[in-house]
């Protein structure tokens, strides 16, 4: 097929080309055969696109600050491999839970660079991050305060962070807004003066400063200053951690600060209110990992009704976002002519799942699909395998890694076998 390719908007992986024709080559591989070979769904992920955006937040914080530390915030994809390559490039790891620190561990993240989430933490989870040795544990209220100096126990000690909810809203989606006054993440700035002054009492914890995480797809900056000025009146401490929240353009139009950008604006912001000697921890995920992968579908059945049905294998078990927060994405048909933008097939991508709600892309300006045809949907990376599931009985996808021309399959496909794996005999 003759093809003149050109470079990718900016929601496509680092290195993509996408010709007129729609030949669609990531990491060096073409699109189609990727999904002839690892069938689809499939999540498609373009390793040096993490690669390099885990070194242009190293290199931000670098050039402005000589004391930070980058979490990579393991929620937005939790899978090892792509652990396992930001902790070669030397970042730091935010895990949520008693399984992310599993995986963070087994990813080969050192345990004095791991600092463990949760507004609800069990028993057991401070358990096994004590035990791992964790670097910080991120207290998040006064019940857990308590649970905590309990197990650290006489003669030890653990370094703490207390999370403060500073009441600032940023203009996002409500279900991932998390620091304004009636959030259920961290201390009030009341509870917060609390914490620290039996922190401050304690023989058992050691408190290293102060967390504050306002929400997610962040796309004006504005509100860090006012989150930052709240959390400061309760004092100056060895390190302030700003959580993470850098938004993500999902769709061609869309533009979101750069990650220089958004580094440069934490930074000043604590020289301003802090002062230059303050250790900076920042902790983000979607714009590290967001841009990195495709999911890659095959079209099933193509109806018109009141609009036009393009049914593909997958849908809110491999992509809830759509679902959850009304997200939108675009798509391409992998090797069907781009459509002409004045005059685009406009189509809704659905999902194979039992309700309506089950549209990975409402509206989109597709070529015509036929079945059998791939369908690329970018900007996945973030959420997209956190949060799959296995509804309607779907197998999750695989995750292959793709790089100059060749792929690896990093996690497989999950199988009908996998889904009967947990039942007891004879239950
Ligand atoms: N730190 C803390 C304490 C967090 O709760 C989060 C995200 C992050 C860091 C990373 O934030 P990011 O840089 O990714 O914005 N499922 C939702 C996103 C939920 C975010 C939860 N917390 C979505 O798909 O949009």
């Amino acid at each position: 097929m003759a093809s003149t390719p050109t470079t990718a908007t900016h929601v496509w992986p680092l290195g993509t080309t996408l010709s007129a024709d729609g030949v669609l080559v990531l990491g060096g591989c073409d699109a189609q055969d990727l999904a002839r070979e690892f069938g689809t769904p499939a999540y498609i992920v373009v390793e040096e696109d993490l690669r390099r955006r885990a070194r242009r937040f190293l290199e931000a914080f670098a050039q402005r600050h000589a004391d930070a530390e980058v979490h990579f915030a393991s929620k937005a994809f939790p899978c090892t491999a792509v652990l396992r390559v930001f902790a070669q490039e030397g970042l730091a790891c935010d895990v949520a839970s008693g399984g992310e620190l599993h995986l963070a561990l087994a990813a080969g993240f050192d345990p004095a660079r791991i600092h463990l989430h949760g507004n609800a933490k069990t028993e057991a989870e401070l358990q096994a991050a004590l035990d791992a040795g964790v670097a910080d544990i991120v207290v998040d209220n006064l019940d857990e305060l308590a649970v905590l100096e309990r197990l650290v126990g006489a003669g030890r000690r653990q370094r703490i962070l207390l999370r403060v909810a500073p009441g600032v809203s940023p203009d996002t989606h409500p279900h991932i807004s998390t620091g304004g006054p009636n959030t259920k993440f961290g201390f009030n700035l009341h509870d917060a003066r609390t914490a620290i002054a039996r922190v401050e009492a304690s023989d058992r914890l050691d408190l290293d400063g102060l967390h504050f995480h306002i929400g997610s797809q962040i796309l004006d900056l504005e509100p860090f200053r006012a989150a930052l000025e709240a959390v400061a009146r309760l004092g100056t401490f060895r390190t302030i951690n700003m959580g993470g929240g850098l938004g993500v353009p999902y769709t061609h139009e869309g533009s979101a600060p750069s990650i220089e950008d958004y580094v440069e604006r934490k930074v000043d912001l604590v020289h301003e209110i802090l002062g230059p000697g303050v250790r900076i921890a920042d902790e983000p995920g979607r714009s590290l990992v967001a841009t990195s992968t495709v999911t890659l579908y095959t079209v099933q059945s193509v109806k018109h009704n009141v609009s036009t049905w393009v049914g593909v294998d997958g849908g809110m078990s491999d992509n809830l976002r759509p679902m959850l927060y009304g997200a939108r994405y675009e798509a391409v048909v992998v090797g069907r002519p781009l459509p002409d933008p004045t005059d685009p097939t406009v189509a809704h991508i659905a999902g194979k799942h039992c309700e309506s709600s089950d549209v990975i892309v409402h509206d989109a300006l597709l070529a015509e699909a036929r079945p059998g045809d791939v369908i690329a949907v970018p900007m996945t990376g973030a959420y997209g395998h956190a949060m799959a599931n296995t509804y309607n009985g779907q197998p999750r996808p695989p995750v292959v890694f793709v790089g100059d021309g060749r792929a690896r399959v990093v996690v497989r496909r999950e199988t009908y076998a996998d889904l009967t794996s947990r039942d007891v005999a004879n239950a």
